[in-house]
């Protein structure tokens, strides 16, 4: 049983870069709670996307809650210009540093949420420590580098053993669609990132309605 309210956080990854202010305006009216950021470097992930000057851009005009999922080998380094940029959440991956606890004080120290996200081999003992000081734990159903691949099932799981022992938010983020949805939500996450799901409908109202159904 899940007694969470279910979030919606599409990924800007999926939408059209050159019409971002159109396909922002598009999921808030079709109601969007929060919009995912995918910040990847090229280096803890074999991609490169976007830095602060976007989320400043992103910033101004929208009032969504920004959610911005670092896949960057030093977050700690870019935590403060993704902040100062207008960022709300800031998700950091275990697997890439060594003292998470002094991210989530910086994250902390600027009165924003800190989010841990565990890869889809890492287990999650590995944020065990941590569990009492985050917000928000993102598992990640696909390996972390790009939009639209497959949902890999062993997430399921592991959300059902982090519900047992955490209460803030689950974030499940990759290959999300109206088939997989129920099932985590089932499992405990509350709020399903989707990219290429919503940026992809015919209908976007549709698709977040029947994500959350
Ligand atoms: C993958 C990103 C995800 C992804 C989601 O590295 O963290 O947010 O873009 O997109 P879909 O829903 O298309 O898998
Ligand atoms: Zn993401």
């Amino acid at each position: 049983m899940n007694n969470k309210k279910i979030l919606v956080a599409p990924s800007l990854l999926s939408a059209d870069f050159a019409n971002l202010q159109q396909d922002i305006k598009r999921v808030e009216a079709a109601g969007a709670d929060w919009l995912h950021v995918d910040v990847m470097d090229g280096h803890f992930v074999p991609n490169i996307t976007i830095g602060p000057v976007v989320v400043r851009s992103v910033r101004n005009i929208t009032k969504l809650p920004l959610d911005v999922h670092l896949m960057i080998s030093d977050p700690a380094k870019y935590v403060e210009p993704f902040i100062k940029a207008g960022s709300d959440l800031i998700t950091f991956h275990i697997e890439a540093i060594k003292d998470p606890e002094a991210v989530i004080r910086l994250i902390k120290s600027f009165k924003k949420r800190a989010g841990v996200s565990i890869k889809p081999k890492t287990d999650t003992s590995s944020i065990k420590a941590i569990l009492d000081k985050v917000d928000l734990v993102l598992v990640m159903s696909v390996e972390p580098g790009f939009g639209g691949q497959e949902f890999i099932e062993s997430a399921v799981p592991k959300i059902k053993e982090l519900r047992k022992v955490y209460k803030g938010d689950i974030s499940v983020d990759g290959g999300i669609n109206d088939k997989n949805a129920p099932g985590v939500i089932e499992a405990g996450a509350n709020i399903l990132v989707a990219g290429n799901y919503v940026f992809g409908a015919k209908d976007m109202n549709d698709a977040i309605r029947r994500l959350r159904a």
